[in-house]
């Protein structure tokens, strides 16, 4: 990969722009999915700076635990708890602005204000996984983050 990994600079769009064609990279060059949710968990991390960005897998009737960037974290979650386990539920995005005003919110961290749970859809259309991503401050996640990461869902998704 020649291009630089962590992108200081730009509008969020320009950030997401660079991020999504590195996503495309990494999954060009590698098949393993405990891999490519390593590495796009760190891109997009160290991208934002986010409090703390990873994965939960689909095992049975929970979410378990998979790579992430940032501080320990539950390791299993029911099927409808949680921001991660609605996500899953819903079978969408949700995106919460004040952690404290979702009912039944798990807080991994104290620290964590806002968060957004994306599903990862697979090619049959199954729920495989979601993508969690913590912040420390109040509504970081709007529409612009929402379809960026849902693209970017999307793309490791569908190379599972
Ligand atoms: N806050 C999540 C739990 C996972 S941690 O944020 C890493 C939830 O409510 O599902």
């Amino acid at each position: 990969m020649a291009e630089e990994l962590h992108i200081a600079s730009g509008t969020k769009d320009e950030k997401y722009t660079l991020l999504y064609k590195q996503v495309e990279e990494v999954i060009r060059c590698e098949s393993d999915g405990i891999a490519l949710m390593a590495n796009i968990a760190s891109m997009i991390h160290h991208t934002f700076n986010f409090w703390w960005t990873g994965f939960y897998r689909v095992v049975g009737k929970e979410l378990v635990l998979a790579p992430f960037q940032g501080h320990i974290a539950c390791s299993r979650i029911d099927y409808g708890k949680g921001v991660c386990g609605t996500a899953w539920q819903r079978g969408e995005s949700v995106v919460v602005e004040d952690v404290e005003q979702f009912p039944g919110h798990i807080a991994c961290s104290s620290l964590s204000r806002s968060e957004i749970v994306v599903p990862i859809y697979n090619k049959d259309n199954e729920i495989i996984a979601v993508l969690d991503i913590d912040s420390e401050h109040l509504a970081t996640f709007d529409h612009i983050d929402r379809l960026w990461l849902e693209k970017i869902a999307s793309l490791l998704g569908n190379a599972l």
